[in-house]
């Protein structure tokens, strides 16, 4: 049997599609490996949005191309950056067998097959129309308790600084009647929680007529039997709705958490970043979100050092982080994107140590949001929702509360996709321990 390894980078977009190529690959034989050294086909499924996770592809290329020469090895390159910058690196590695991008993902046995005899390069886009979106279960699915489950490809926003438009194209919303399937499918399989996933969630299915809106889909979603947790990424905070709001009132299996990537606290920098919507709407979305549910926990992003952020503007960005208590976010400095809107504004570049330093300030406040968030909950009794053995700690289970907050506790493995009380005995800064209570399960 042939092995495929698959590494990927970047967000929750290129996991699923790495799920979705092993689905593609496996009536070829492919079976998956954990060992690169193991495999005839080696993918590597690429991230663009800052310069960092770009240069990972190539000291990767540096450590697997050479391998080629002693035994027979297919490599392809898929992903963003194969995406924005196919043909450069068609170029620069004259071994590489394919390079393909987002798009090509449903043609990749196709592409392995045809490798076979010449080189492939295939970054076409769909056009949006009847855009294919494909309906094989990742076979790694298999005995998870979570899966994701997209909604929608590319972006149709243009926010200054992001390179997915680009990496992805342009926006279509993938019909209800295959996400409900693939639901379905996924809940035969045992899987109890669904991630919705796209790039901008709350604009699902709005530019065609006849489609549900975001919230009634979270409504039908909600109705399939064996679906215990639904959740969603990414929101767009211009984009939540009242109607999403309400859904938080009606839904208990709708999660007590939500990732809202505000960027900055100020309406200068945001106005410059294009998110159009400002510092008080966003935090009137917090506020409805916690009317409708007051246990509500909220994650972020933010990007520090956006070209002309000044020290008032990061002020706005940490008074903010207090005015919402995030219990978490990602935070990076800004990285310049070829071809993206902020490069115009470079003239007014954030020095790096200046960009650092802020950095620092508000990782460490963050830090210390989380741990006083987490102290509170020690002593306190929460549901969990089992993933599986802990990947640290031999006889430890963990698993995730309906706010997101990971909890460790001994318990057996056969405990996965079960809900259990459990008390918190310690609480760190990423994650909880604790114990079941009276040993009892409870019933979903
Ligand atoms: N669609 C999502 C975000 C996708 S990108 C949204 O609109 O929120 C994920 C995160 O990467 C962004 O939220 C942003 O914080 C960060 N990011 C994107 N481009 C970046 C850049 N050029 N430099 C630094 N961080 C960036
Ligand atoms: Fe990028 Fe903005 Fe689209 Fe998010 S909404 S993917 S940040 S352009
Ligand atoms: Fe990276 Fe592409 Fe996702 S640039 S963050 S892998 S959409």
């Amino acid at each position: 049997m042939p092995r495929v390894y698959i590494k990927t980078f970047g967000c929750q977009m290129n996991e699923y599609d790495s799920g979705k190529m092993r689905a593609q690959l496996a009536p070829a034989g492919f079976v998956p490996t954990d060992d690169v050294d193991d495999a005839d086909l080696v993918i590597v499924n690429t991230c663009s949005i800052r310069d960092k996770p770009e240069q990972k592809l190539h000291s990767f290329l540096g450590r697997i191309l050479p391998q080629k020469k002693v035994r027979p090895l297919t490599v392809a390159v898929a992903g963003c950056v194969a995406q924005m910058d196919g043909g450069k690196i068609f170029k620069k590695y004259p071994t590489l067998d394919l390079v393909f991008g987002p798009d090509a993902v449903g043609r990749v046995r196709e592409m392995v097959e045809t490798a076979r005899t010449r080189r492939v390069l295939d970054t076409e886009f769909f056009g949006t129309d009847g855009y294919p979106f494909s309906s094989d279960l990742d076979p790694d699915a298999t005995g998870k308790v979570g899966s994701f489950v997209t909604i929608a490809k590319g972006c149709d926003n243009r926010c200054t600084f992001c390179i997915v438009p680009t990496t992805r194209g342009d926006e279509a919303s993938r019909p209800a009647d295959q996400i409900l399937a693939e639901v379905e499918g996924l809940v035969g399989q045992g899987v109890r929680e669904i991630t919705l996933i796209g790039q901008n969630v709350n604009s699902y299915g709005l530019k065609v007529p006849g489609m549900p809106t975001f919230a009634q889909l979270l409504r039908e979603v909600h109705a399939i039997a064996g679906v215990e947790v639904i959740r969603y990424t990414t929101s767009h905070p211009r984009d939540m709705g009242d109607d999403v709001v309400a859904c938080y009132a009606d839904l208990p299996k709708l999660a007590s958490h939500l990732h809202l990537p505000v960027q900055s606290g100020s309406d200068r920098v945001l106005r410059r970043m294009k998110r159009f919507y400002t510092r008080a709407r966003y935090l009137e979305v917090i506020e409805k979100l916690r009317a409708a549910r007051p246990e509500m926990n909220f994650t972020t992003d933010f990007i520090i050092g956006f070209p002309g952020e000044q020290d008032v503007d990061f002020e706005d960005t940490m008074t903010l982080m207090d005015a919402v208590r995030f219990e978490g976010s990602f935070s990076f400095k800004f990285s310049p994107r070829p071809g993206t809107p902020a490069l115009r504004l470079m003239d007014e570049a954030v020095p790096d140590g200046v960009a650092q330093a802020r950095l620092q300030r508000l990782q460490d406040r963050q830090r210390d949001l989380q741990i006083e968030a987490h102290a509170a909950l020690v002593d306190q009794t929460l549901r969990v929702l089992v993933e599986g053995p802990s990947a640290h700690d031999e006889g430890v289970v963990c698993g995730r509360t309906s706010t997101f907050k990971m909890v460790n506790f001994p318990g057996d493995p056969a405990l996965s996709g079960q809900w259990v009380d459990v008390k918190v005995t310690r609480a760190f800064a990423n994650t909880l321990r604790g114990e079941v209570v009276g040993g009892e399960l409870v019933a979903p």
